[in-house]
C-alpha cells in the first residue's frame, strides 16, 4: 500500500533521509518514532509529494509518487487524510465550515450533502455541538478533533498522522488515541502515525519503527519492540515520554 524503497533526500544541503525504507501494508497501523529533527515528518511528505526523493523511490498503491505529475499527484492525496502537526484549522472560519472545506473545493456534491458528510465527521470526533463556534475558542484538544474530522471528511483510505497527542494532557491524549483505533476501525484506513508519545505508539500500533540516522534501525510489533535489546530502542524508551 505504502512503500518506501532505499530513499535518500538532503535538504539544504543536509543529509536527512539516508537509505529509507520501509512497507505499510493494506488496513495497518505503522507508527514512527525517533528523536526530534530525525526526519520523521519529512517522511510523512515525502508519501503526498510534498517531497520527492534525491534517490530511491515512495510508492503509493503501486504508483510511484515521486515521479508523479499534477494530476497524478491530485490523484493520490485525495485518497490521503493528513493530520498536520500543526493542525491547521482556518481561524476565521467556523467548525463546520472549516471540516467541510476540502468537499467545498474538491467535489461538486450540493451544499445539503457538504453538510450532512461534515456533520457525520463532527460526529465521529463528538464535536458536533460545536459545529458552529470558531477554531480560536476551542481547547487545543477540541481543535485536534476538528483537524481530525475535515482530514476524514473525503473518506481516505490512507491516514497520515503527524503527532496527533502532542501538546495535549494525558486524559485528551488518550481519547485522540481511543479516535485513532475507531478510524481504523469504522473506516478501515491504512495509517502513518508519527509520534514522541510512547502511549499513543503503544496503544494504536500494530508495528512501530523507529527512526534514527534517516533510516529505521528498530522494526517490530509492539511487545517485541518494548522487549528489543538494541540498545538505541532501550535509550528511546528510557527518554520518551508517556
Ligand atoms: N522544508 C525544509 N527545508 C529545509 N530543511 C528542512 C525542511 N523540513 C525539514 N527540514 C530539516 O530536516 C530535518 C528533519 O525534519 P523533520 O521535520 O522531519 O523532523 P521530525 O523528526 O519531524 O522532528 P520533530 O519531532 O521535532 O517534529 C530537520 O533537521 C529539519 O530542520
Ligand atoms: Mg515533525
Amino acid at each position: 500500500m505504502i512503500r518506501f524503497e532505499e530513499v535518500w533526500k538532503a535538504l539544504e544541503g543536509r543529509p536527512v533521509l539516508a537509505g529509507l525504507s520501509f512497507e505499510v501494508g493494506e488496513g495497518e497501523t505503522f507508527v514512527i518514532m525517533g528523536p526530534s529533527g530525525t526526519g520523521k515528518s519529512v517522511t510523512l511528505k515525502h508519501i503526498v509529494g510534498v517531497h520527492r526523493p534525491d534517490r530511491g523511490t515512495v510508492t503509493v498503491d503501486g504508483v510511484d509518487v515521486g515521479g508523479a505529475d499534477r494530476e497524478g499527484l491530485r490523484k493520490i492525496r485525495r485518497r490521503i487524510g493528513y493530520l498536520f502537526q500543526e493542525g491547521a484549522l482556518i481561524n476565521w472560519l467556523t467548525v463546520l465550515e472549516n471540516v467541510a472545506l476540502p468537499l467545498r473545493e474538491l467535489t461538486d456534491l450540493p451544499p445539503d450533502e457538504i453538510r450532512r458528510r461534515a456533520l457525520e465527521k463532527l460526529a465521529l470526533v463528538h464535536m458536533e455541538e460545536a459545529r458552529d463556534r470558531m477554531p480560536q475558542v476551542l481547547s487545543g484538544g477540541m481543535r485536534k478533533r476538528v483537524s481530525l474530522a475535515r482530514s476524514l471528511v473525503m473518506e481516505p483510505r490512507i491516514m497520515l498522522y503527524d503527532e496527533p497527542n502532542a501538546g495535549l494532557d494525558p486524559g485528551t491524549a488518550t481519547e485522540i488515541n481511543r479516535l485513532i483505533l475507531a478510524t481504523r476501525d469504522r473506516l478501515g484506513v491504512t495509517s502513518v502515525v508519527v509520534t514522541h508519545r510512547l502511549a499513543c505508539a503503544f496503544t494504536v500500533g500494530d508495528r512501530i519503527a523507529l527512526l534514527e540516522g534517516g533510516k529505521i534501525v528498530a522494526l517490530g510489533a509492539p511487545p517485541e519492540f518494548r522487549g528489543s535489546t538494541d540498545p538505541r530502542v532501550q535509550r528511546f524508551l528510557g527518554t520518551g515520554q508517556d
